[in-house]
């Protein structure tokens, strides 16, 4: 029996700090094997296991998951409450082995509209992985850019800010993200070519990577591809081309 290649994936010379990843494409995952969207959600609750692990071997500090946003509530009720439960069930089975391998857990999004013991989980799960220093793994759950925004304006009108104290540091330090630097990198996978309201702030000079694979197929592999891209890209702000 012949043994696999051990796949190998040398340093690169540049790394994102903070990659994005929307999660795309498990509705058509699941249609091409004739299997209902539920299906696809949970390869891709399996598949979020994998890269998780994956972003820790290659060593991404930062990771934001776009798991479900302000506008999925509008798909039907029995999509809606099977994506909440298989966030429970996620929850209840990995959180203590993300403990283990150094995963710190954040979440960003409108927690308001999800049950009590939802919250509770969440800021369990938070609260336990808060000092873990291997990876930080923000799940956008309930996420929108729009929604951030505005939550971040209303709560700089309240804390009564003149305006001309208002900048762009106010603002980011009002966002989920406060604390956290903007990501670099934003991964959408299923070859879609839209943000959907992910990190409409923080993505402001982000590379893109899309990659034209279902996310229960997106694999360490084509991670590694997206991270190549990303260190051959030339990043100008703006400004001209390094010489
Ligand atoms: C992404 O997969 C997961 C969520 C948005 C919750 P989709 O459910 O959007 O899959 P497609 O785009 O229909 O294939
Ligand atoms: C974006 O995917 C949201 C998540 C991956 C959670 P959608 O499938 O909801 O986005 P659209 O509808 O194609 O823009
Ligand atoms: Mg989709």
């Amino acid at each position: 029996m012949s043994e696999q290649p051990q796949a190998v994936y040398p340093p690169l010379p540049f790394m994102p700090n903070h990659v994005g990843i929307i999660m795309d494409g498990n509705g058509r995952w699941a249609r091409q094997r004739g299997m209902g969207r539920l299906a696809g959600h949970r390869a891709g609750v399996e598949n979020l296991r994998r890269v998780l692990r994956a972003a820790v071997e290659l060593n991404v500090p930062i990771v934001t998951l776009y798991a479900f946003s302000t506008e999925n509530w509008s798909r039907p009720q029995d999509e809606v409450r099977g994506l909440l439960r298989l966030l429970a069930e996620a929850l209840e089975r990995e959180v203590s082995e993300l403990h283990k391998n150094g995963v710190q857990l954040r979440h960003i999004g409108d927690l308001a509209p999800l049950s009590d013991t939802l919250k509770q989980q969440i800021r369990t799960a938070v609260e336990l992985t808060r000092n873990n220093n291997r990876l930080i793994a923000n799940i956008a759950f309930n996420y929108g850019g729009r929604w951030e925004i505005t939550e971040a304006v209303r709560a700089i009108v309240r804390e009564g800010l003149p305006a001309d104290e208002i900048t762009a540091e106010v603002i980011g330090a009002h966002l989920c993200t406060a604390g956290l630097p903007d990501v670099d990198l934003i991964i959408r996978t299923s070859g879609e070519y839209r943000v959907s309201n992910f990190m409409l702030w923080q993505g402001a000079y982000a590379e893109y990577y899309i990659s034209p694979l279902y996310w229960p197929d997106f694999d360490k592999d084509e991670f590694y591809k997206a991270l190549k891209v990303f260190s051959e890209r030339d990043r100008r702000y703006g400004g001209l081309k390094k010489a």
